[in-house]
């Protein structure tokens, strides 16, 4: 058996015929809990968790979770990691639940390592084309008013991206783990704006990372205004180091690389600076040659999580489908899922929020008749785009691109339940 845990590549490319599939069981109304037939010991025999005192409070002052649950991590490829401080790491999707990233599985994408910033020593500036240049201590910052929290999706560009001519790594966590879901505490980027007067002349922002990378990227003012947060917590805490500790830019909907980390300086200009990160890198060759400039939005997507290569199907009988949309136009309205390849299609349930530019949640009951399936999630949403397939996504872009890959994953379900990552012709 391949070995999913390090997302070793596929020793083959599958292009399989979606022809010829059977078709899957419906609703699921399996008996799911067993009768009690005969004694057992984990019932009538009394444990040690059950007769021993536990720990008491202040054992764990910050708490972490059962050791039963430390498969549960970020995990790297090797074969993607030329040095860990410029690499990428991925969120284990297919081991959540809900919509939130927990803060300690939210994956990292570093060009020059983590910073470790104390935020007594951090300072923002605001400069250019402004009427006052400013400088914010994070005692400032979390002194203005019109503080905010969201839950956003930040999806790395090249998400899926090592997927763009065929499938190649077999896990969710691998093809689609370039992403998290939080919750931000922050303060408008317009309210520091505002309070810098941006002369009429100012139309772009460039937020710069006080990390070894100096990441820099040019931002619409439009963009800036509308809805991007300058956010000092995540999901109910501080920021994580690796998410940007002590502060960090939130581009809600547009490509993780524009969202800064231990943001440093926000520098307003009257054109695009056209960094590294915006030409040479974050751009899509085309198969004419020429580049797609400035694709900042994340288009719609989605992915099933369960089952998936990394999580097989382990019984016949009830089954649980399960896994995450997003879109960087808006809310996602309308997962459907296909269990044969993309012929017929099924609406799945939504459950929990979803909210305009952050992750939504989808189910779908199943028996399985112990058959192969061929798992396709499509995920639409409240402007109407709909996710495309690879194959529609190719024929405009060609297959140069290593970014924004949106289009439909498969996966095959096999008959003793193992799931590989595949594509149809
Ligand atoms: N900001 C700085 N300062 N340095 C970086 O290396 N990486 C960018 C972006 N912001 C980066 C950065 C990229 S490519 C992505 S995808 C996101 O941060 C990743 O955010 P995360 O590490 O919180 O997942
Ligand atoms: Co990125």
């Amino acid at each position: 058996m391949r070995d999913t845990e390090k997302g070793e590549p596929l020793d083959r490319r599958r292009f399989l015929r979606a022809a010829g599939l059977a078709g899957a069981g419906l609703a699921a109304s399996a008996k799911i809990a067993n009768a009690q037939q005969q004694p057992d010991p984990l019932i009538t025999e009394v444990q040690d968790w059950n007769r021993y005192l536990g720990d008491g409070v202040q054992a764990r002052p910050y708490g972490s979770p059962s050791p039963f649950e430390k498969h549960i991590v970020r995990r790297d490829v090797e074969w993607l990691t030329v040095s860990r401080e410029s690499s990428v790491n991925f969120t284990p999707i297919h081991e959540l639940d809900g919509i939130i990233t927990p803060s300690g599985l939210a994956f990292e994408r570093h060009h020059g390592g983590i910073a470790e910033i104390d935020p007594a020593k951090h300072r923002l500036m605001i400069n250019g084309l402004v009427d006052k240049p400013l400088v914010f201590t994070m005692e400032d910052l979390k002194r203005m008013p019109g503080r905010i929290n969201r839950a956003y999706f930040l999806e790395c560009a090249a998400n899926s991206g090592m997927e763009w001519r065929g499938a190649q790594l077999n896990g969710c966590q691998f093809t689609h783990g370039m992403i998290h879901n939080v919750w931000y505490t922050g303060i408008p980027l317009k309210t520091l704006l505002d309070e810098a007067g941006v002369k009429t002349n100012g139309k772009w922002v460039m937020p710069e990372g006080a990390d070894s990378s100096g990441m820099t990227r040019s931002i619409p003012i439009e963009k800036a205004m509308k809805d991007c947060l300058v956010a000092f917590g995540m999901n109910g805490e501080a920021l994580r180091p690796e998410q940007g500790y002590p502060v960090r830019l939130v581009v809600p909907g547009w490509e993780g690389n524009m969202w800064v980390k231990w943001l440093r300086r926000l520098e307003i200009g009257d054109q695009p600076w056209h960094a590294r990160e915006e030409t040479s890198k974050y751009t899509d060759l085309l198969a004419d040659g020429r580049s797609r400039r400035f694709t900042w939005i994340m288009d719609a997507k989605s992915i099933v999580t369960n089952p998936s290569p990394q999580a097989p199907l382990k019984r016949k009988g009830a089954n649980v489908l399960t896994g995450i949309a997003w879109s960087g136009r808006g809310a996602i309205q309308r997962v459907d899922i296909s269990l044969d390849g993309g012929r017929n299609w099924t609406t799945a349930r939504l459950d929990g929020p979803s909210m305009p530019l952050s992750m939504a949640r989808f189910y779908f009951d199943f028996d399985w008749n112990g058959r192969e399936l061929m798992i396709q999630s499509r995920a639409m949403d409240d402007t109407g785009y709909v996710q495309p397939t690879k194959q529609e996504l190719r024929q405009v872009r060609g297959v140069n691109s290593i970014y924004h890959n949106n289009g439909i994953q498969t996966w095959l379900v096999r008959g003793d339940g193992e799931v590989e990552n595949v594509e149809i012709s």
